[in-house]
């Protein structure tokens, strides 16, 4: 039921204050501050040599993300690939890594695929799902829920937003577990989990302006997404969402990588977002963003007020509220997410069951 919304897609985004809510509320013991697990899980944080995630999609996005926790937050190296290429591409695997598969449905085939041949090599497998009866969630040697109750949108919106809140938890577990996060930082990280869903609910706010957005989106032929560190992977998920409800093309690209190719395309037509929260990277993204308008880029700069106020003039600015770097992709998903919709709908595109697209891919 799509309640008072247009769209699944509109209500999947607007519900995800609740859903990160629903799921936090799963993972975190709000009494002491700290991510509870369960006590049986077949693996241990502690011994682990490293994880290695597969999935596909904007599941894989999700990985991402959680490649630059875990390293950061618990120092597990962690490999990552798209699951169609990892099954084939034949790593060495070691029954001292963990491997992690994401997914939506449970149903994906290549992300199935990945799981059982890990598992075949004798390594633990552990999968972040939504759909609990799902096959991925019954194969697999720990089964994490997202819990963003059922997605209809072929877009997905809060089950990427439910598994970030998964996997952050997994990376502050993984952290405790191996020394790296004393009891107060664990605790931080947590006050900064905790505080999403109001941060959120803020930035939901700004959709109007984003929806005034759309027409001059809708003409563009290409836009480009711009990001340095967890960003990145939001740069990325911007794209795809645009591609694939609006099937305008886009791209997401790590900042520094602009001026090795892609700058080639920037003139007045070609919208470039940027997201840069006012972090440590900050001002790299910025003078990447500076070399976009001496080119004449239209740039769409996603920033908090900080940012907002050093980057000042740049051109249209999308202002989130400021949060913990930890979650700030989390936060800045939402407005990439809004674009593509909000630019679909002024399209006419068919916004929940996109052309030449199926919600799972059962199929290689
Ligand atoms: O069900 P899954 O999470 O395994 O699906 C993976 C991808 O097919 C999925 O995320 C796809 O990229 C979405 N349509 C993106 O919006």
């Amino acid at each position: 039921d799509k309640g008072n919304y247009r769209h699944f897609m509109a209500k999947e985004i607007a519900e995800q204050p609740e859903v990160i809510g629903h799921t936090l509320a799963h993972y975190v013991d709000m009494a002491k501050g700290r991510v509870k697990l369960a006590d049986n899980l077949p693996f241990d944080f502690k011994s682990l040599d490293r994880i290695a995630i597969s999935a596909c999609g904007t599941a894989y996005y999700a990985g991402l993300v959680a490649r630059y926790w875990f390293e950061r937050y618990a120092r597990i190296p962690v490999d990552i690939d798209v699951a169609s290429e990892f099954r084939y591409r034949e790593p060495p695997l070691n029954s001292n890594g963990l491997a992690l598969v994401i997914s939506q449905s449970g149903e994906t085939a290549d992300t199935l695929a990945s799981l059982r041949h890990c598992m075949e090599s004798g390594m633990k497998a552990a999968a972040i799902v939504n759909v609990p009866s799902s096959t991925i969630a019954r194969e697999a040697d720990a089964v994490f829920p997202t819990l963003a109750g059922p997605e209809i949108g072929v877009a997905s919106t809060k089950a990427l937003s439910c598994q970030l809140t998964v996997l952050a938890c997994l990376a502050i577990a993984a952290g405790r577990a191996r020394g790296v996060l004393t009891e107060q930082e664990e605790r931080k990280l947590i006050t900064a989990l905790i505080e999403l869903p109001r941060l959120i609910v803020d930035v939901l706010k700004i959709e109007h302006q984003i929806e005034g957005m759309a027409k001059s989106f809708s003409k563009a032929k290409d836009v480009l997404y711009l990001g340095r560190g967890t960003s990145y992977p939001v740069a990325l998920e911007g794209a795809l969402k645009l591609k694939e409800i609006s099937y305008i093309h886009a791209e997401g690209y790590a900042a520094g990588e602009l001026k090795h190719g892609p700058i080639a395309l920037v003139d007045e037509t070609v919208p470039v977002v940027v997201i840069a929260p006012h972090d440590h990277l900050f001002e790299k993204t910025v003078s990447n963003m500076q070399e976009v308008a001496a080119r004449g880029g239209k740039i769409i700069l996603i920033t908090d007020e900080r940012g907002a106020a050093e980057a000042e003039g740049v051109g249209e600015v999308l202002v989130v509220p400021a949060s913990n770097p930890f979650v700030a992709p989390m936060v800045c998903l939402v407005p990439v997410q809004l674009i593509a919709y909000h630019t679909a709908v002024f399209m006419g595109t068919d916004v929940d069951q996109p052309r030449n697209l199926a919600k799972s891919v059962t199929v290689e």
